[in-house]
């Protein structure tokens, strides 16, 4: 076997995601919306085991962290003391030519200071400001007093319920709140793939805190969270750190890095990190009028805390997933696409396959399959010759195989194949399980 490429274009990405079922675009048939995917049976499955995984990462290992799932749509005051009404816009201008739109802060200097179009050289507007919430409304007036936005970032729905979470949940601080769900921003540009797109998820914590702690766990969570990428399997090599510069910094944060990811079109964010010090807290008690202050009762000290935010892209881990994954790889002079992803994550965990339908090894594929799927994701194939059962599977990131064969119809034993490797084993039937379990937990990605 010899590796050709472990580096994937865009182009060979988006047309596996479609051929195997991970991402399809959205309205296809009437077209397509531009910015909008839809998951499909792999994609689904392989967005839930992320969000799984950080969900078990982040509340099942902390004994002080809880979760919560608030609504998507707030109270229109929200997003007036979170600072979003005034200060999430981005500076647009627009090609009087050829009608394209660019982000003025993303242009190159020379472009803006030429005012001229990088796409056809035509006249660019001035910039005018853009405020990037979507705006909808509540009930069958569509009046001012009706008025509610889609939440741009989670975090809002952590905040206005500080009071709630920690005194209900026994929690004392430092504690964090941890919530998955959609967000929506009207982006401007919106291209490559699901890297970024007006409708998206977040994976957010939020670490409450004493004030006087916010550099020890900010550093804290700024290593456990570069550290959770190597667990999810992303190769080292391809993540890095980046510092906010105070023209970068959001208008809540105080100090920000950013994990960064090497995706085929660059180095990327693909996580924030964030000091977003008391700003929403206070921000929520000057807007609501009430008390968010936090009573340590050891100490007799009342103080509003601060926040350590971490805030991952759910729908841009899986592009993170799969552009790390994709390998090519010559193998007896013929190309095999293998999907590279960390068992956990793998849509599917192991194909069974029948070397032949006939002589009942197909009724035994079956019944092996069938008492696996207590503890795994299967996948039952009998069509076509076993290496393209094999070329298929390998496309789809499924870490096991299974092949049924005459032997096993007479001692009970299976060929377990392995995705990276292709290695070749013989295991008893009975102890399926058991060989699985210890292949995922021992995972280590070779290259
Ligand atoms: N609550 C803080 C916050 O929202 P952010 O840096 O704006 O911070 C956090 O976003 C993460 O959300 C990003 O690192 C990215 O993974 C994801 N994200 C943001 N905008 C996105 C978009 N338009 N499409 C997909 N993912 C996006």
């Amino acid at each position: 076997m010899v590796q050709i490429s472990s580096e994937v274009s865009m182009d060979k990405l988006v047309s596996l995601c479609k051929r195997r079922g991970f991402i399809f675009q959205s309205s296809e048939i009437y077209g397509g919306l531009s910015s909008a995917w839809d998951y499909g049976p792999l994609g689904v499955e392989l967005k839930n085991r992320i969000q799984r995984f950080w969900w078990r990462e982040m509340t099942q290992l902390h004994d002080n962290i809880v979760g919560l799932d608030a609504a998507i749509m707030m109270h229109p005051r929200v997003w007036e003391a979170s600072g979003h009404v005034e200060n999430f816009t981005d500076p647009l201008v627009d090609c009087k030519q050829c009608k394209q739109r660019f982000r003025a802060d993303q242009l190159e200097e020379k472009a803006l200071a030429e005012h001229k179009c990088p796409h056809c050289g035509g006249e660019l507007t001035e910039p005018r400001m853009f405020n990037l919430m979507f705006k909808t409304h509540l009930g069958p007036v569509a009046d001012n007093g009706s008025l509610v936005y889609l939440r741009p970032e989670t975090a809002q729905g952590i905040y206005v319920n500080f009071k709630n979470v920690h005194q209900t949940g026994r929690v004392k601080i430092p504690f964090g709140i941890a919530q998955v769900g959609k967000a929506f921003r009207n982006e401007i540009t919106t291209k490559n793939f699901i890297f970024r797109t007006c409708e998206f998820e977040q994976m957010e914590m939020q670490f409450f805190i004493h004030p006087s702690e916010d550099k020890k766990w900010f550093e804290h969570w700024k290593e456990e969270r570069f550290e959770y990428y190597k667990k999810l399997g992303i190769r080292e090599k391809k993540l890095r750190f980046h510092q906010h510069g105070a023209d970068e910094l959001a208008h809540y944060a105080k100090i920000a890095f950013d994990i960064e990811y090497e995706f085929p079109f660059g180095w990327k964010e693909l996580e924030g990190i964030h000091n977003r010090t008391d700003y929403d807290l206070k921000r929520h008690m000057e807007y609501s009028g009430k008390d968010l202050s936090y009573l340590d009762d050891g100490k007799k000290e009342r103080f509003i805390p601060y926040v350590i935010e971490t805030s991952a892209g759910l729908t841009r881990t899986v592009l993170t997933v799969l552009s790390d994954a994709y390998t090519e790889e010559e193998v007896g002079g013929e190309k095999r696409v293998v999907l590279k992803m960390h068992p956990l994550l793998a849509p599917v965990t192991v194909g069974v396959f029948p070397l032949v339908k006939k002589d009942g090894l197909a009724e035994l594929a079956r019944d092996i399959e069938a008492s696996l799927r207590e503890d795994f994701s299967t996948f039952y194939d009998q069509g076509g010759a076993i290496g393209r059962r094999y070329r298929r599977q390998d496309e789809a990131g499924t870490p096991f195989c299974l092949t049924i064969d005459y032997q096993s119809k007479e001692d009970g034993t299976v060929t377990l194949r392995y995705r990276d490797s292709m290695e070749q084993l013989r295991v008893p039937r009975d102890n399926l399980t058991g060989a699985i379990n210890k292949a995922v937990k021992e995972y280590k990605r070779e290259s």
